[in-house]
């Protein structure tokens, strides 16, 4: 009776190191080892436990028997595996190579804002016509949102309802029309720039209207321009932009420092028209305000808004999904 538990437990504590040592295997050389230590007929381990069956209770032998077998057949189901396991590449970690079954990681790409990317497709396509950048500054001075742009302060597009005002007697622009105030200051004609930033309005937050937004500015003054400039610019501007079978429209409107003043409309071939911009012959008043000479110097002006032309662009329903910083949004703008 004394030596069957004991037997039995060896048989045990081997059959853990031996499916341990096997697991432990990296290369196949390390596994036949393992195999021989514990399967070997001669100096195998188990084979040493089945000898020492004689000095045991005859009646517990066939336990031990049976027991020795199950262990022989574990650890030869576990060298089977492992040497499967070892020859397809699955190894231990560590020792196998990258599993190429894994969908890959992609790396993370930033990608410039939809607006922003409006802004630099107009901005590329009137770089084509001639035109440079330009750019002012976002806290202004009433003469220079209002006065200079033959807009009176009493004037209800001066009104306080729509303008956001500092300290100092500053406000934050409601457009970008007073960079055109500020190159006619600097430059001599003839002028042709664009002048794309944000501006500011005291606007509900909705839809279609946000606090702060882009606008591109438009401006060109030299001897002798006249409305069929602004047309035909306008309209090779929203060809290249839309497409070459995209018409655009004028329709009359008012703006205090453009005379005469239109809203511009454009339609591709398929859709309806859309008010994309606001434009006009510079007013000469503008222009004296500038110290220009107004009989000498005829220019266009025009302002849009890109948000607005990225809505349409991509049929987006809401301009705040712009403003909200969503990655999720963003990222389906991102071109590598
Ligand atoms: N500044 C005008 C606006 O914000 C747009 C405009 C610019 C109109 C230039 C005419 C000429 O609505």
């Amino acid at each position: 009776m004394s030596g069957s538990p004991s037997l039995l437990d060896e048989l045990g504590t081997l059959e853990k190191e031996a499916l341990a040592a096997v697991e432990a295997a990296s290369t196949p050389g390390e596994l036949e080892a393992a195999r021989i230590t514990f399967l070997g007929r001669k100096e195998g381990r188990i084979s040493g436990i089945l000898r020492r069956l004689g000095e045991m209770d005859p009646a517990e032998r066939p336990r031990v028997g049976a027991r020795a077998n199950e262990v022989k057949k574990a650890l030869q189901e576990a060298l089977d595996r492992r040497e499967e396991a070892l020859a397809t590449g699955r190894g231990t970690p560590g020792a196998e190579g990258p599993d190429l079954t894994l969908p890959g990681r992609a790396a993370w790409i930033g990608g410039v804002h939809p607006v922003t990317r409006v802004i630099d497709d107009l901005v590329e396509i009137f770089r084509e016509l001639g035109f440079t950048r330009a750019r002012g500054p976002e806290a202004e001075t009433e003469w220079y949102n209002f006065e200079a742009l033959n807009t009176p302060l009493d004037h209800p597009a001066a009104d306080e309802q729509d303008t956001l005002y500092l300290k100092g007697g500053h406000l934050l622009r409601s457009h970008t029309s007073p960079v055109q105030v500020r190159v006619l200051e600097q430059y001599e004609p003839p002028i042709r720039i664009l002048a794309p930033g944000m501006v500011y309005r005291r606007d509900t937050f909705d839809a279609t209207h946000t606090p702060a937004f882009a606008q591109l500015e438009g401006l060109v003054v030299d001897e002798g321009v006249t409305f069929v400039d602004l047309k035909a610019t306008l309209a090779e501007f929203a060809r290249r932009y839309w497409g070459p079978d995209t018409k655009i429209r004028f329709r009359p409107s008012f703006f205090p420092f453009t005379e005469p003043s239109a809203e511009v409309d454009v339609k591709g071939g398929d859709g309806e028209w859309l008010e994309i911009m606001g434009a006009g012959m510079v007013d000469p008043a503008v222009l004296e305000a500038a110290g220009l000479d107004a009989e000498r110097y005829t220019g266009f002006a025009f302002g849009m808004g890109p948000g607005r032309i990225g809505l349409l662009r991509h049929r987006i329903p809401d301009l705040r999904l712009f403003l909200e910083n969503d990655v999720r949004f963003l990222s389906r703008f991102a071109r590598p």
